[in-house]
């Protein structure tokens, strides 16, 4: 089977790669590069350096695969409230064209990288499939927008689709030419800058004062391996028309103290850090319920914190 990665260069993207060329997956990617690095491309790969945009790259992308991953897109919150067309320019209108495109080449399964952002602040905890869906930016609402526009398309032309609502995803995983890790810039993930803070510029941790059980922030981490192994899970489910949303996380939270605590153990020194005053828009207590993804996908995550953050940390030497 050949699996078109979108965004195969990215963080995400490239360890699907990895990991679906040891399954024996064959493999095309399309990615821009704009936040990729084309570096992270294993030998044998076709490799389309490409637009979402741009029609006939996508239809070149797709030509001779069987299903497809969509990780392709923007994904930063700050931006996206600075640029809400590029946001919607990108992920909207480039999915409808991967959609398009898919139609017109008979290829009837995707699996998309949807987000915990389409559901904003939650009412309830843990967060379930079924919640309400009111995103807090225009990151989210672009994710809830695919999501919509795939559920539709299932129902007007019969793809068998399935959209992943991650949570936080963390860790790295080690490919025979190298770690593949995230190397976002800017890097606006918790770990890698915890892991990267120095007494000069420590890392700020956005409120002391949460109703929590250590007043800073609660959020559900997943490794990228156990999320990657989901995708291939929701790959094998896929056949029958239709469009199932699945939660990915852990199922339980970290506060961001605990994680600074798991980052200090692993480098065996204090992490610096601190505290600063509440972000504006940040929920206290961000948890998935996993329950959907652990019954009908099979799935359970295996990798806890001090895994996440000493993989992050041996990608970083
Ligand atoms: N990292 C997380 O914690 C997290 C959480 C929830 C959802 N997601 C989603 O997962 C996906 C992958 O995330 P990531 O962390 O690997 O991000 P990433 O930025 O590392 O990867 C995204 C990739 O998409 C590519 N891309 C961007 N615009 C493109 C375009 N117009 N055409 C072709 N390629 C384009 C980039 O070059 C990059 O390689 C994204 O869709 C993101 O929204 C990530």
């Amino acid at each position: 089977m050949r699996v078109l990665v979108t965004g195969g260069t990215g963080y995400i993207g490239s360890t699907a790669v990895e990991i679906l060329l040891t399954q024996g997956f064959e493999i095309s990617i399309l990615d821009d590069c704009s936040m990729g690095h084309a570096d992270t491309v294993p030998a044998g790969v076709r490799f389309v350096n490409g637009s979402l945009l741009n029609v006939s790259e996508v239809a070149d992308a797709l030509t001779g695969c069987d299903a497809v991953m969509h990780f392709a897109g923007k994904s930063l919150v700050g931006e996206s409230v600075e640029k809400p067309d590029l946001y919607h320019s990108v992920n909207v209108d480039g999915t409808r064209i991967l959609l398009d495109q898919m139609r017109e080449q008979l290829i009837t399964k995707i699996v998309f990288s949807s987000s915990a952002a389409t559901y904003g602040e939650p009412k309830v905890v843990p967060i379930l499939e079924t919640s309400e869906t009111i995103p807090t930016n225009p990151y989210g609402a672009t994710k809830l927008a695919i999501d919509h526009m795939i559920t539709a398309e299932a129902a007007a032309h019969g793809i068998s689709a399935a959209s992943l609502r991650y949570f936080n995803v963390a860790g790295a995983l080690k490919a025979k030419r190298g770690w593949l890790a995230e190397r976002h810039n800017p890097e606006t993930h918790l770990i890698p800058n915890v892991l990267r803070s120095t007494t000069d510029n420590p890392v700020k941790i956005f409120g002391t004062d949460w109703p929590t059980h250590d007043g800073t922030c609660i959020r559900d981490y997943v490794h990228v391996i156990d999320l990657i192994d989901a995708h291939l899970k929701a790959l094998q489910s896929l056949g029958k028309p239709g469009h199932e949303i699945y939660n990915l996380g852990s199922g339980s939270g970290y506060s961001v103290r605990e994680v600074v605590a798991a980052a200090s153990a692993a480098t065996g020194q204090q992490i610096p850090f601190i505290d600063s005053p509440r972000r504006a828009g940040d929920p206290a207590v961000l948890i998935a319920d996993i329950s959907k993804a652990k019954s009908k996908l099979a799935w359970e995550p295996s990798r806890d914190m001090n895994t996440m953050v000493s993989d992050t940390l041996k990608s970083m030497a």
